[in-house]
């Protein structure tokens, strides 16, 4: 997708992303957010974002960063952390809501469990539930490593939810080579590392 694609596309890519991406902090900001996250990021030459559409239906998408931490920084940049802020300000109040934002924030600006580890990741995946299992997350995937190869990047990270069984399999078996754990606002998750081109 690029910035010119429909806004209902980034609407339908925020709200898969809401609905099955849970443990980061940008579901927690919202569908009005997320469509504008993702139209940045369609824009942005830092980052890259494919959709799987079925009869005019986003079905699935991914998304990646040739670097995270570059990429973040210059979205608070242009964006302003006050429109962050301002999504995130009606949940607060609640201690454990903000320990889970300053340690997830802390993974997106580059923590010491990915010190050593690639620049280049995959942000983010989904397909929608009733398309699971249907090789539609394998095609997204696909497309990501061309995309990355294109760009010369030979290396990428991912970071999941350790007791996300599916999203652990699924990069099991797209050869992810695990990186070690980290604590993503409480949740235990796992890394791994991938060699574009050795599938
Ligand atoms: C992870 C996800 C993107 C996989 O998409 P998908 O379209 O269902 O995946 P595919 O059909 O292409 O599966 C490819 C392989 O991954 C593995 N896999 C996928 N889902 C699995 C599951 N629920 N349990 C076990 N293995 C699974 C299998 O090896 C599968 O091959 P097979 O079907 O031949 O056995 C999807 O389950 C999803 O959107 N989950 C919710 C969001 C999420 O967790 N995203 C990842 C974190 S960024």
């Amino acid at each position: 997708m690029t910035a010119g694609s429909a806004k209902d596309d980034y609407r339908s890519v925020a709200r898969l992303h809401e609905s099955l991406l849970e443990a980061g902090l940008l579901a927690l900001l919202g569908t009005s957010f997320l469509s504008g996250f993702y139209r940045y990021l369609a824009s942005s030459s830092d980052a890259f974002l494919f959709a799987a559409v079925q009869d005019k239906d986003v079905i699935g998408f991914v998304s990646g960063a040739i670097d995270t931490k570059s990429f973040y920084r210059t979205f608070v940049m242009k964006r302003g952390i006050q429109t962050v802020v301002g999504h995130l300000a009606f949940r607060v109040a609640n201690p454990s809501v903000l320990r889970r934002i300053v340690s997830i924030r802390r993974h997106m600006v580059g923590g010491s469990a990915t010190n050593n580890l690639p620049k280049a990741e995959l942000l983010s995946l989904a397909v929608r539930p009733d398309m699971q299992r249907g090789g539609v997350g394998h095609a997204l995937f696909a497309r990501l490593c061309n995309e990355f190869a294109e760009r010369h990047v030979d290396r990428f990270k991912v970071v999941g939810e350790a007791r996300n069984e599916a999203s652990m399999s699924f990069y099991r078996a797209h050869g992810g080579t695990p990186a070690g754990v980290t604590d993503l606002g409480g949740l235990e998750c796992n890394l791994y590392e991938f060699s574009v081109g050795a599938r």
